[in-house]
């Protein structure tokens, strides 16, 4: 069986699907890996790397007529037409954001598993590549958010005077809002975390940041995946305004709040902006889906009343090696998965490839993909 890794194409993407380290584990399990020339340059792994690690550099169009074809961003609906029938194709699709693609996929008669939707289960772990991607991306936005600040993280005494440390505050505390207080921690910053999850309060405190308690009365707000339910339009209205005494105190925000599926939902206000101090900085890590702040332009830098906003929707690709390399563990960890003696096993017994297996002997299959396209 062929396993093909394709030069990645979407604007700014410098990631690749697979990297040179994880290619002996495939090579066990029976796979030929192809690497399209040139598809790790970017991130620092060149043909040689992939050569000696036993891959077979090849065009373009054979990676496409491999057997499985493994990507980083989702296939544009231009190239879908370019996967074989009966291929597998493993990456991250945005299916719950663009079903119509999904259906394209299905008609061409691919096996497609979404990265996205492999289960936060225990045993799907090492297969948990939105966990690993929001790791790096709530480090980096910290790193963002610190660089644009004129002001220092820590407290700092020199001869010339005392700077009073900045303060942080990190709404949404999932995985990459962990890793970003864990960062701004580190950087000597003082740092808040906020969740409307209950067992998110531990997390933040074990990370030595202080909770903010908001008066908003919630009852448990963790669904069955562990992910947060939306709150009712009364309650988030209610949260966005005991909101803004916190952020009008805070240097630096980051807000990584979602809920899978749905718009992100709006925690900073036009108003919440203007009581921020000036020069103080937004990172939006939401701003693919819309935002957690009204103001957030995707990719953009937005100046409103001296508080500076960004958007970044791709910060895994501003680290692009650790990422392929860590994207490059789950994706192989996939394939090890449903790779058995060289032949791939679409087992639906399996609760990681039913989750994740979005599209099936030319049918959608997967039934929150199904249910979308049916109010298309
Ligand atoms: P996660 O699901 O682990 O964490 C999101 C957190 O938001 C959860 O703890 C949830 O309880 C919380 N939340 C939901 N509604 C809330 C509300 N109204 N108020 C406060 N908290 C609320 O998600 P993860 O993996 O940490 O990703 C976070 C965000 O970062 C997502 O929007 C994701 O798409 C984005 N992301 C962005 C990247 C970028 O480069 N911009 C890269 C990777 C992830």
């Amino acid at each position: 069986m062929t396993a093909g890794v394709i030069k990645e194409t979407a604007a700014g993407e410098r990631r690749v699907a697979l990297v040179p380290q994880t290619l002996s584990g495939l090579k066990k399990n029976g796979l030929d890996v192809l690497v399209e020339s040139g598809a790790g340059h970017e991130a620092g792994f060149d043909d040689e790397a992939y050569l000696s690690s036993g891959a077979r550099i090849v065009t373009r169009g054979e990676v496409w007529g491999a057997d499985a074809v493994v990507t980083v961003s989702p296939v544009s609906e231009r190239h879908l037409d370019q996967l074989r029938s009966s291929s597998v194709l493993i990456g991250f699709m945005r299916p719950l954001d663009e079903p119509r693609s999904m259906a394209q996929l299905a008609a061409r008669g691919v096996t497609g598993l979404a990265m996205e939707l492999v289960p936060r289960i225990s045993r799907a772990q090492k297969m948990d590549a939105l966990s690993a991607m929001a790791s790096l991306a709530g480090y980096k936005a910290v790193l963002m958010g610190a660089n644009m600040l004129p002001r220092f993280f820590p407290l700092l005494t020199t001869a010339a005077g005392t700077v009073r440390p900045a303060t942080v505050t990190v709404l949404g505390a999932g995985v990459a809002g962990l890793q970003a207080i864990a960062t701004a921690r580190r950087l000597g910053a003082r740092v808040w975390g906020y969740d409307i999850r209950e067992a998110a309060r531990e997390e933040v405190k074990s990370l030595g940041a202080q909770f903010v308690e908001l008066d908003l009365e919630l009852d448990d707000m963790q669904d069955q995946g562990g992910y947060a339910k939306a709150l009712m339009a009364a309650k988030a209205e209610q949260q966005t305004r005991l909101l803004v005494p916190q952020l009008a105190d805070s240097d630096v925000v980051i807000t990584t709040a979602q809920i899978p599926g749905r718009a992100a939902p709006l925690l900073v206000t036009q108003e919440a902006v203007e009581a921020m101090k000036p020069g103080a900085v937004i990172v939006d890590l939401a701003a693919s889906t819309g935002g957690n702040c009204s103001l957030t332009e995707p990719d953009q830098i937005v100046e409103h009343h001296h508080v500076r906003i960004c958007g970044p929707t791709n910060l895994p690709a501003a680290m692009a090696e650790h990422a392929s390399f860590l994207y490059a563990r789950t994706v192989a960890a996939m394939l090890g998965e449903f790779v058995r003696e060289g032949t791939f096993v679409a087992d639906f017994d399996d609760e990681i490839f039913s989750g994740s297996c979005v599209t099936h002997n030319g049918e959608v299959v997967h039934p929150r993909v199904r249910a979308l396209l049916r109010t298309l």
